[in-house]
């Protein structure tokens, strides 16, 4: 059956190289136009793709702003989002113009939560520097003062952001024997809490008791460089934070100060605020481990994420409210 405004056959155009196996159910499902270049789209292509599709299948390396949503053609109804952080897309702009926008959660949380532990590990314990020394054919064997680092066992996280993935993380500390303790818009029920082994905090508390903090808040406008200048000066000099979030949560310019004056021990990044660019003080510094935006990236949950997306646009096409429509953000 088709639903009056709604074609049977959509025409997709998706703005980033897929998984195979996702790029050939789109070809079936609908009439899809695809990236088979691997580059992210031009300004005027994506001009060009918004004026001209019914559903548009953006990734987080497209500036989907309110004037790019001004030049969308009368037939654009969704924007199926490859990936579950929303704020490279303007909201507003979508509502004003009756678009509906859906993301892709639930699929990633797992293996985010694995990368920020990897983080939360590799910081204290100076994975980085080890490997690099080894590179470097500088090692000159164990010695007892070698490479020391700082025991995570028995120490505190600050988690900032108790969504999917800030959950995942706090169950994660409990196998290392983590302590750990949280802030959020919303505290956790009592039962959650327990399970977790988490506990709620002020914001002060988080950073002045915290060993380790980890960001995993979505960017929205409240959480824009929530991790300021003022924050890091809460936090203790033998303490570290990791960031697998959005490089906006964090006063990128503030961390790279606190780094190099020892006001903090070390951080651990995923995302950086101006993507692929990475400032080249963060270079310098060796008590960060650097990685580029990977932590949702597995073949596992790529694949998923395009079942997401596909599913999002077929609920649409069928006259449904998409399973993963986006009101307020994600978590
Ligand atoms: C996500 O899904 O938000 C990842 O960070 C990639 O966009």
């Amino acid at each position: 059956m088709t639903v009056p405004d709604r074609p049977a056959r959509p025409k997709v155009i998706v703005t980033r190289e897929l998984t195979d196996g996702v790029m050939a159910r789109m070809e079936e499902l609908f009439e899809t136009r695809l990236n088979r270049e691997d580059r992210a789209l031009t300004r005027a292509e994506l001009e060009a793709a918004v004026a001209d599709a019914d559903v548009l299948v953006p990734t987080i390396t497209d500036r989907i702003d309110a004037d790019l949503i001004a030049k969308a053609g009368p037939r654009l109804k969704l924007i199926a989002n490859f990936g579950v952080g929303v704020d490279h897309i303007d909201l507003h702009a979508a509502r004003e113009r009756r678009i509906l926008v859906t993301n892709t959660p639930g699929v990633l949380t797992e293996d985010t939560a694995d990368m920020t532990m990897a983080l939360i590990l590799s910081v204290p314990r100076r994975l980085g520097e080890g490997e690099k020394l080894i590179r470097a054919g500088a090692w000159d064997g164990w010695k007892p003062s070698g490479m020391l680092g700082h025991r995570v066992n028995g120490k505190t996280l600050g988690i900032i952001g108790m969504g999917r993935i800030g959950r995942a993380v706090a169950r994660r500390a409990q196998g290392f024997g983590i302590r750990t303790i949280y802030h959020n818009r919303h505290r956790l029920p009592e039962g959650v809490e327990a399970e977790l082994g988490a506990r709620f905090v002020d914001l002060d508390s988080l950073f002045t008791q915290s060993d380790i903090i980890s960001i995993n808040c979505p960017h929205t406008p409240e959480t824009h460089h929530l991790v300021n200048a003022e924050r890091l000066a809460q936090m203790r000099p033998d303490a570290y934070l990791v960031n697998t979030s959005r490089g906006e949560v964090l006063e990128e310019d503030a961390l790279i100060k606190a780094l190099q004056s020892g006001q903090i021990a070390g951080a651990g990044l995923d995302v950086y605020v101006n993507e692929p660019h990475v400032d080249p003080r963060l270079l310098d510094l060796p008590n960060t481990v650097l990685l580029p935006h990977m932590g949702s990236a597995t073949y596992e949950g790529r694949a998923a994420m395009g079942e997401k997306v596909i599913a999002n646009i077929r609920a649409w096409v069928d006259g449904h409210r998409p399973p993963d429509q986006v009101l307020e953000g994600w978590d």
